[in-house]
């Protein structure tokens, strides 16, 4: 079972030539209204790979939460731990260019109140993943964390948006999953001088728990156990990334926690990651086992190569 502590958004998409500099306004011609969030997105993309996944985390009690919630309850993805509270459903504002490259504003509304107490002790019982990221109050984060460490579950942290952890928290995760951007920053916040991301990700790699850095249409490292792991991705033309990071990582979880070695993980993730960006929109680009089956072939196996 994947337990997914995180945010639940409605995505408001504008697809636009080109995205707006500081101060600009672009037109578009529509926008169309499709399921988001980070952790809703992950949750999705583990439940559509196979996984039992339970989703924790807050809506509003306004006409945006059944949008949020739809996808997720559609897939049979366990809503038990979503709480309804007085703020409206986090939104996001998504504009995507003729190239698939997005910007995005969150307002983050009752994602804010998502709490580790709706996390029932008896959730928390291993086998099982705890899977984070970082669009709900850090310190429930962290506070859940901690339990889910304690009661023996595996976890897995992706540091999107990327911000500093806090020094106690890296030896917790055995996961670690960040962009080339995000490595940077969490690199930079533990005191590491480096502007390369994969000596940043094998830096921090040194300091505990697996480290997994994703490289766009460059695929993807992982650095684990003094071993460095290289997946490509499949050459797609993209239409939208938006939610291919979320693809990946709640495939890769999912591949995990079905016993998958990292390499096999690797590749079911990476597949999972490059179909998401041939596809419009976050939830309703996040393919399935059988999408993924049908092309994994068509990547080469991880290699393996010592530090
Ligand atoms: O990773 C993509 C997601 O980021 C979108 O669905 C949006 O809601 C934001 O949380």
């Amino acid at each position: 079972m994947i337990l997914v502590f995180g945010s639940l958004n409605v995505d408001l998409v504008v697809p636009v030539v080109r995205l707006p500099v500081v101060g600009e306004t672009v037109l578009g011609e529509g926008y169309r209204v499709a399921a988001g969030g980070k952790g809703a997105n992950q949750a999705l993309a583990a439940r559509r790979a196979g996984a039992d996944v339970r989703m924790v985390g807050a809506v509003g009690r306004d006409g945006f939460a059944p949008v949020a919630l739809y996808d997720l309850a559609e897939a049979g993805v366990d809503l038990e731990g979503v709480t309804s509270v007085d703020a409206p459903t986090g939104a996001a504002f998504i504009g995507v260019d003729a190239e698939g490259r997005n910007q995005i504003l969150v307002a983050s509304g009752a994602n804010r109140f998502a709490s580790a107490e709706q996390v029932e002790e008896s959730w928390l019982r291993p086998p099982g993943l705890l899977l984070l990221q970082m669009e709900v109050p850090l310190a429930e984060n962290w506070a859940l964390l901690k339990r889910a460490r304690a009661a023996g579950l595996s976890t897995m942290l992706n540091v999107a948006p990327a911000g500093p952890l806090p020094e106690a928290v890296l030896p917790l995760i055995d996961w670690l999953v960040v962009n080339e951007v995000e490595v940077l920053a969490v690199a930079a916040a533990a005191g590491h001088r480096t502007q390369d991301p994969q000596r940043a990700g094998r830096l921090l790699a040194d300091a505990g728990g697996a480290v997994l850095v994703t490289l766009g249409a460059k695929g993807a490292v992982a650095f684990a156990k003094g071993k460095v792991w290289r997946i490509e991705a499949l050459p797609v033309d993209p239409l939208d990334t938006t939610g291919a990071g979320d693809a990946f990582v709640g495939t890769f979880a999912a591949a995990l926690d079905s016993g998958n070695d990292l390499a096999s993980a690797m590749a079911w993730a990476s597949v999972a990651g490059s179909l998401a960006c041939t596809v419009a929109g976050a939830q309703p680009s996040l393919p399935d086992r059988a999408a993924i089956v049908a092309r994994i072939d068509e990547i080469a196996p991880a290699q393996c190569l010592s530090w």
